[in-house]
């Protein structure tokens, strides 16, 4: 079975990694510190030392808040259960693609691991505050990281999902949630036989939220068409009410989420001052196999 040192790539030549003390070591000597944290930073060379693409520190934290509020659990048993379906009789080696900070990748590798027995995956995000407390909840979570053995791993690193930093043919499925859906890099690095399980928002989701910031709302499209390379095999809908416990738990959804960031101050403080109850989450979620 795959480990996660074999679903890792040099970001500058594409070769394979192994661990040399306290770090990641291509066959060429390109070399990645494995941080105190657990993480490593793979983001292409040149981009590393500039203001990163990935969430802020702040936001990042607002998520974790969030979800530790398990108001999300149920994406990321729907992600789980899609994932299940896709590594069913395969190499349990898959990534999350835009992983934030770990917490649905952490999740979904505990079901996989309790399912199947065992997982090799890779969690990657362009924050490197996000691959950073990724790597921390994995460690929590009892998870190896890059050292792990053949039966279980789970390591985050700072890389593109447009570039990932993961070797051709290496995965048997690839997750994304709530981020833009990199085809070409799934194509790329997804086995012959393997699968991607995206989860993207319904027309409804947060719609308390978005009526509270905007004067007028669009309402997305709940359909996905794949493009040539993949064939749809699941879709189903998660539509709920989250009851929110409180002004945190709204500042934090407000703080976390990308219409709600971008805001400008007073429609934010609008969305704040509404003191909303509860929101609506409104999700599709489709399973994606290659052929
Ligand atoms: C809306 S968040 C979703 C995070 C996580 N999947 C979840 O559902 O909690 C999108 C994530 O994608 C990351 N991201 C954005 N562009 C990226 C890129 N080009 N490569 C890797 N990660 C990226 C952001 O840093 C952010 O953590």
């Amino acid at each position: 079975m795959g480990t996660v040192l074999d679903v890792l790539a040099c970001p500058v030549c594409s070769g394979r990694m192994i661990i040399k003390e306290k770090s990641l070591v291509c066959e060429a000597g390109h070399s990645y510190d494995i941080a105190s944290s657990g993480y490593v930073n793979l983001l292409p060379p040149g981009r590393k030392n500039n203001a990163v693409t990935g969430d802020r520190r702040d936001l990042v934290r607002a998520r974790s808040r969030f979800l530790g509020t398990g108001l999300y659990d149920v994406l990321s048993d729907a992600a789980a259960e899609l994932v299940l379906h896709a590594l069913s009789g395969k190499d349990p080696v898959f990534a999350d693609f835009g992983c934030g900070e770990g917490y649905h990748t952490c999740r979904i590798a505990e079901a996989v691991r309790d399912g199947l027995g065992a997982v090799a995956a890779v969690g990657i995000d362009a924050s490197k505050y996000a691959a950073e407390a990724g790597a921390k909840r994995a460690a929590r979570a009892g998870f190896p990281s890059f050292a792990g053995s053949g039966d279980c791993g789970l390591g985050f690193v700072a890389g593109n999902f447009f570039t990932p930093p993961v070797a051709d043919g290496s995965l048997s499925c690839v997750v994304s949630m709530f981020a833009p859906v990199a085809y070409g890099a799934c194509l790329r690095t997804l086995r012959p036989d393997g699968s991607l399980a995206v989860l993207f928002p319904g027309p409804d989701h947060l719609i308390e939220l978005r009526e509270a910031i905007y004067p007028e709302v669009k309402r997305a499209e709940r359909s996905l068409d794949p493009p040539q390379g993949f064939r749809k095999a699941e879709i189903f809908e998660k539509k709920y009410k989250a009851h929110l416990s409180g002004a945190d738990a709204l500042s934090d959804l407000l703080g976390m989420t990308p219409f709600g960031c971008r805001a400008p101050e007073e429609a934010r403080k609008r969305a704040l001052d509404s003191g909303l109850g509860s929101v609506t989450v409104d999700v599709t979620a489709v399973l994606l196999i290659r052929e």
